[in-house]
């Protein structure tokens, strides 16, 4: 093995480049008498064989989890209609979606390939990015048995849409110019996929980006 991968059980990562997993944490909700778990799709590194580094804006519940539960789960999945629903349409991420960690009862997604129960060791923020920069430590890590599907371009530009709609309100009001762009990519996207992904989830998830992003705009877009 190279010094520049860590290798946990068959999952192999390559150290310090970015993966794109699932976050699922505890909602902090002192009013609620029971505990409920959210999930959201965020940009993970492992700076090493021991540690994860995930990067949430301030404004999320993923943030404002860590910061008073200081553990969350780390799912990797390849269901793409977890990552837009965890993202996009929270109201169809059940509490069936989840189950918990043996030892320490925190959730993780029941649909994933490899799983990780992290514990928060450090924080730094960023004020003027209005993002924080958490280190975990790995505590656990479970390998799921599952169908590996070959490498397709599908995954990257639904995944592309989805980002790109996560931040087109604040764009479209901050930087107009930049905000249009996202959706010419997201229209590009959408073509793309129409072309060669006809029939799948990929279509369902971008007719509905599409959809939601003329409602937005205004924009009539074919
Ligand atoms: C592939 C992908 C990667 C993302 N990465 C991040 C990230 O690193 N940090 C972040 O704050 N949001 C990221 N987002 C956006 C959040 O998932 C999105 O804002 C989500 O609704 C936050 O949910 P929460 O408020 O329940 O934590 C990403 C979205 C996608 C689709």
């Amino acid at each position: 093995m190279s010094k520049k991968e860590a290798l946990f059980g068959n999952f192999q990562v390559k150290m310090d480049c970015l993966y794109e997993a699932i976050v699922t944490t505890c909602n902090v909700n002192l009013a609620l008498e029971k505990i409920t778990y959210n999930a959201a799709p965020m940009g993970v590194i492992f700076p090493d064989s021991k540690h994860i580094i995930i990067r949430p804006y301030l404004t999320t519940n993923t943030y404002k989890n860590i910061q008073s539960h200081r553990c969350a789960g780390i799912n990797f999945t390849n269901n793409i209609k977890l990552f837009y629903n965890s993202a996009i349409k929270k109201s169809k991420i059940s509490q069936n979606n989840f189950l918990t960690s043996k030892k320490k009862k925190i959730p993780l997604l029941k649909d994933s390939i490899t799983r990780f129960v992290v514990r928060m060791e450090k924080m730094e923020i960023n004020e003027s990015k209005n993002r924080a920069k958490i280190l975990c430590k790995i505590d656990e890590f479970e390998n799921i048995e599952s169908n590996i599907e070959p490498y397709n371009r599908g995954y990257f530009a639904v995944l592309e849409s989805i980002i790109h709609f996560t931040r087109i309100n604040i764009l479209m009001e901050q930087n107009p110019e930049k905000g249009k762009i996202l959706i010419d990519n997201i229209l590009e996207y959408n073509s793309f996929i129409k072309r060669v992904y006809p029939n799948s989830d990929f279509e369902e998830i971008m007719n509905e980006i599409v959809l939601n992003l003329s409602k937005m705009t205004r924009l009539k877009i074919k």
